[in-house]
């Protein structure tokens, strides 16, 4: 049998590159050898997307972006979360061997218990329990597919972790393999994209490369990436640089080394180095833009990929939360 590959992007925003080169990209590969099922995570996006035309349209962009960068709905198993009613049921179920503790540790709550306090705010100020619980609800989605590998940027390890500690907490107690643990798939060349300001990409620092904007935007973006002050004419650190980090990431080989020596030799200017980088970035991004836009076009078509989706989806997910209720005495 083959192995099961398995991954989840919320609709909290545009598509950006580190998505793309954290979580579609090898997730596309991966769907080369292992049976892939991956969806659109929009309850997660309900915890902090309230606004309903906003979300209901990003649900169809994000989808829209993994068929344009190349997910075959015929052989990936691809669907919206919220049309899977038995994550919702394995969620409550996984609630009661899940320990409060295990949730106090998670980064995303205890950033924000941190922010609340630094302002001096209460701990848990504008926290809802969607973000207190985020994890269960993410180890049900991975755990209902008996999933074997989660392709994810770096930032999820500690999820895919909480979702082996659940599983093992079920497993122990009934003393028999009920539910298969996960593992996470984190690509190494591409763990963190730095984002404009040389973060790590990411919606909420504002400082990101959109997948699907129009060419003069990009254009733009990529302009307004964050440079020291070197002049023209010093030679410069290419691993040091986010645009070199980020030319890595579009450009082969021969054009990284033949732009790395022109970093060192000096007389190369940042703005030059950006006109490089955009050149290959819209190389790649063009033809997936073209793509993005015909299916945009058409929502309807879209949304009856994801429903037949759902439906291959669903038998496999009953199964589990099945095998899970028979071992539990709730059958
Ligand atoms: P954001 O940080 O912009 O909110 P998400 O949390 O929605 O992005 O991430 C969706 C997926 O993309 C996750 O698997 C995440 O690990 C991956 N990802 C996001 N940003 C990056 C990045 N800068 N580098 C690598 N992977 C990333
Ligand atoms: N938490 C993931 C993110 O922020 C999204 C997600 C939800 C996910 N459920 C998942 C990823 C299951 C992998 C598997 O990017």
């Amino acid at each position: 049998m083959k192995k099961i590959s398995l991954t989840g992007i919320k609709p909290t925003g545009d598509l950006h590159i580190g998505n793309y080169f954290g979580a579609i990209n090898p997730a596309l590969e991966l769907a080369k050898e292992y049976d892939a099922r991956y969806f659109i995570a929009d309850y997660h996006g309900l915890n902090t997307m309230k606004d309903p035309v906003e979300l209901n349209s990003t649900i169809r962009q994000v989808a829209a972006g993994w068929l344009a960068a190349g997910l075959d709905p015929e052989k990936v198993i691809f669907y919206r979360q919220s049309s899977i009613p038995e994550v919702f049921e394995l969620t409550t179920m996984l609630m009661a061997f899940t320990a409060k503790g295990l949730m106090n540790r998670a980064h995303a709550y205890k950033a924000a218990v941190q922010e609340n306090t630094e302002k001096g705010n209460d701990p848990d100020a504008g926290i809802n329990m969607g973000l207190f619980t985020y994890p269960v609800l993410m180890a049900a989605d991975i755990i209902l597919f008996d999933t074997d590998i989660v392709p994810v940027g770096k930032d999820q390890v500690q999820h895919i972790e909480m979702a082996q500690d659940i599983a093992q907490a079920v497993n122990a107690n009934y003393n028999q393999p009920v539910l298969k643990i996960p593992q996470a798939g984190v690509q190494d060349n591409a763990a963190v994209v730095p984002g404009l300001d040389g973060r790590k990409m990411s919606k909420s620092y504002g400082n990101v490369i959109p997948l699907f904007v129009p060419e003069k935007t990009l254009h733009k973006t990529i302009m307004r990436i964050v440079t020291n002050s070197q002049a023209v004419e010093e030679p410069k650190d290419p691993d040091a640089s986010q645009i070199f980090l980020l030319y890595k990431l579009f450009a082969s080989a021969e054009e990284q080394a033949a732009l790395a020596a022109r970093y060192r030799g000096g007389g190369m200017g940042w703005g030059e180095a950006k006109e490089e980088l955009f050149r290959v970035v819209n190389r790649e991004l063009a033809p997936m833009r073209e793509k993005f836009n015909a299916i945009m076009a058409d929502i309807p078509a879209l949304d009856k990929i994801l429903e037949q989706g759902a439906a291959k989806a669903r038998p496999i997910a009953a199964a589990t939360v099945r095998r899970f209720r028979k071992a539990a005495g709730i059958d």
